[in-house]
C-alpha cells in the first residue's frame, strides 16, 4: 500500500513528462493555451472562494468554502459539505504535487469542520450522528435554519476522503501524530455516520430529490474502504467499515445493463444524470483494473453510460446543433432539468472529459484495453463501424486508434467550455442552452474545482490509490447491514 502511494505520489509530482504515452497531449494550441491561462484563473478563483481570506466573500470564517460569492437570484452564500469535500480534494491534490503554499489553507479547513460537526442543527446534532448530514450553514459557521432538502448523506463521506488525503499526506511525511490528532476525531465521526445511514434515503447531490443516489451510495462505499486503511495506518479501528461490502452490494441496483439510473426512485425522470458520472471521478483509482462493479472510468458499465448519458443531450440544447452521435457535446446534470433554466453545466460537461482521462490513465497503466458487448457502442460512436471487441494490447494498431479517438473525444468536451468560457476566464454554474452564455451563480467553486481535476487528469496526474482492487467483492446476497456508531466531539486542532 505505501509502495504503491509513493509511487504515485512521484508520478503525480513529475506530471505528464512521465508518460511515454504518444496521445496524451491535444496538438490544438488553441485548447493548449485555454487551459493554461484557465489553469491560473481556476486556482485564484477557487482561492477567491475560501475564507478568511478569500477576496470575493469577506465575512466567511477561516477555511469555509463559499459555493459562489453570488447572493442573490441564486443565493449561494452558504458553505456545502459536498461542495467544500470536492474542492478541498482538489487542493489536497496540489498540494500533494507540491504546492506547498496550500497548507494553511487545508489546516484551517480541517479546523473549520472540527468545529463544524459540532453545530446542532435542522438534521440534529453530533451526539447521535445525525447532524453531520446537514447539506449546508452559515458561512461563518452557524445553522442554516431554513427549510432544505436535508439530510443530505453524500457530505460525511465527501469530507472524510478529503482529510484522509490530507492525513495520508501527514502520514507519508511522518507527521503521524499530527494525523491521529487533528485528523482522525473527524474521520472517525464521518465513517461512522456512514456505517450508521447509508440505508436510509437521502436528498440526492442536486439537492432535488429523496431516495437512493447512485453518486452518495459510491462516494460512501469508497470512504469506508480507504477509512480502513487509514484507521489501520493509525492503529486504530472502524467498526462502521465492516458493511462496505453491502454498500457495494446495494451500487449494483443503479446498473439497468446500458446505464446507470442515478436515483431509485426515478422521480418520473430517465435516471441518466450526470450524477453517475461524478460518481466514477470519485470511484476512480489509478491501481484499478477497469471493474465494473466500482464503475471505474475505463469499465465498460461508465463508458456505456457515458455515451447513453451524453446522447440524451445532443437534442434538447441548440447550442449542440451539428454535435451529433460520436462529438462531444455540451451536457448538463439531467435532460429533465429545469432549475434556472436547465441549461447545460461547466462542471458536468468537464466531468465528462475528466471520466475519459481517467481512463485512459488506466489503460496506459494495464497496457491494454478492452472492448465488450457493453462498451462497443461508446466506441464505434466516436470511431466507426470497424470497431470490433476484443482485448487490444498498447503495442497495437488498434488500441492506437482506440486512445487517439477517446482523447480527442475528451478534449473535445474541455473545447466546448473553452467556447462558452468569457474572456475574463469566469466559470459561473451554467451557460444558456441557446446561446451559450453565463448563467446562474457566478463564479462558482465547484466549477474552478472541476476544471483542475479535469485538467490534471489530462496531464496524467491522478489521486493516490484508494484500494478500490481489494475492495470489489460482492457478498453473495445484499443486506441493508448498518453499524450503530459512536461519536465523539473533535476540537480544532493545534498545528
Ligand atoms: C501538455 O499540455 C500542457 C498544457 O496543456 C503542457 O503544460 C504540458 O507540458 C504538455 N505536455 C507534453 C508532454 O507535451
Ligand atoms: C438498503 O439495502 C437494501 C439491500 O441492499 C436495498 O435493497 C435497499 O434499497 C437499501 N435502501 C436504501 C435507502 O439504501
Ligand atoms: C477504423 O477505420 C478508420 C478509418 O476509417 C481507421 O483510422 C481506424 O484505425 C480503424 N480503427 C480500428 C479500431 O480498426
Amino acid at each position: 500500500m505505501s509502495l504503491i502511494r509513493s509511487s504515485l505520489v512521484l508520478i503525480a509530482a513529475t506530471g505528464a513528462a512521465a508518460f511515454p504515452y504518444n496521445v496524451r497531449n491535444s496538438t490544438d494550441s488553441s485548447l493548449n493555451a485555454f487551459i493554461e491561462t484557465e489553469t491560473a484563473i481556476a486556482k485564484q478563483g477557487v482561492l477567491d472562494n475560501i475564507g478568511a481570506d478569500g477576496k470575493l466573500v469577506q465575512g466567511a470564517a477561516a477555511g469555509v468554502v463559499v459555493a459562489s460569492p453570488s447572493k442573490e437570484n441564486p443565493d449561494y452564500f452558504y458553505t456545502w459539505t459536498r461542495d467544500a469535500g470536492l474542492t478541498l480534494a482538489a487542493v489536497i491534490e496540489q498540494f500533494n504535487a507540491g504546492d506547498t503554499s496550500l497548507e494553511p489553507l487545508i489546516q484551517s479547513y480541517v479546523d473549520s469542520q472540527a468545529k463544524l460537526q459540532t453545530v446542532d442543527n435542522p438534521s440534529g446534532g453530533l451526539s447521535d450522528g445525525s447532524g453531520l448530514a446537514e447539506p449546508k450553514f452559515n458561512v461563518d459557521l452557524s445553522a442554516f435554519t431554513d427549510a432544505w432538502g436535508r439530510p443530505q448523506r453524500d457530505g460525511p463521506a465527501l469530507r472524510a476522503s478529503a482529510l484522509i488525503a490530507y492525513g495520508n499526506a501527514l502520514i507519508k511525511s511522518k507527521q503521524e501524530s499530527l494525523a491521529l490528532d487533528n485528523i482522525w476525531p473527524l474521520v472517525q465521526n464521518d465513517l461512522a455516520y456512514v456505517g450508521q445511514y447509508w440505508n436510509q434515503t437521502t436528498f440526492d447531490l442536486w439537492e432535488e430529490v429523496q431516495g437512493s443516489s447512485f453518486f452518495t451510495t459510491a462516494v460512501q462505499f469508497k470512504s469506508l474502504v480507504e477509512g480502513n486503511a487509514f484507521a489501520e495506518a493509525l492503529g486504530q479501528s472502524c467498526d462502521a467499515c465492516s458493511v462496505a461490502p453491502q454498500i457495494l452490494c446495494h451500487l449494483q441496483d443503479f446498473w439497468d445493463g446500458s446505464s446507470v439510473v442515478s436515483n431509485i426512485p426515478t422521480s418520473g425522470r430517465t435516471g441518466l444524470d450526470a450524477n453517475s458520472l461524478i460518481a466514477s471521478l470519485n470511484t476512480f483509482d489509478p491501481a484499478a483494473t477497469c471493474d465494473d462493479v466500482t464503475f471505474q472510468p475505463c469499465s465498460s458499465r461508465a463508458l456505456s453510460n457515458h455515451k447513453v448519458f451524453v446522447d440524451s443531450f445532443r437534442d434538447i440544447y441548440s447550442i449542440n446543433q451539428g454535435r451529433g452521435a460520436g462529438k462531444a457535446a455540451a451536457v448538463g446534470r439531467y435532460a429533465e432539468d429545469s432549475y434556472q433554466g436547465g441549461n447545460p453545466w461547466y462542471l458536468t460537461t468537464l466531468a465528462a472529459a475528466e471520466l475519459l482521462y481517467d481512463a485512459l490513465y488506466q489503460w496506459d497503466q494495464q497496457g491494454t484495453l478492452t472492448v465488450d458487448a457493453v462498451s462497443l457502442s461508446f466506441f464505434t460512436d466516436i470511431i466507426g463501424s470497424n470497431v470490433t471487441t476484443g482485448s487490444f494490447s498498447k503495442t497495437s494498431a488498434q488500441y492506437t486508434s482506440l486512445t487517439s479517438a477517446v482523447k480527442t473525444y475528451a478534449d473535445g468536451f474541455v473545447s466546448i467550455v473553452q467556447e462558452y468560457t468569457p474572456s475574463d476566464g469566469s466559470l459561473a454554474e451554467q451557460f444558456t442552452r441557446d446561446a451559450g452564455e453565463p448563467a446562474s451563480a457566478t463564479l462558482l467553486t465547484w466549477s474552478f474545482a472541476s476544471f483542475l481535476t479535469a485538467v490534471s487528469r489530462r496531464n496524467g496526474e491522478v489521486p493516490a490509490s484508494w484500494g478500490a482492487s481489494k475492495a470489489g467483492t460482492l457478498p453473495s446476497q445484499c443486506s441493508g447491514e448498518t453499524v450503530t456508531g459512536s461519536y465523539v466531539t473533535p476540537t480544532p486542532g493545534s498545528w
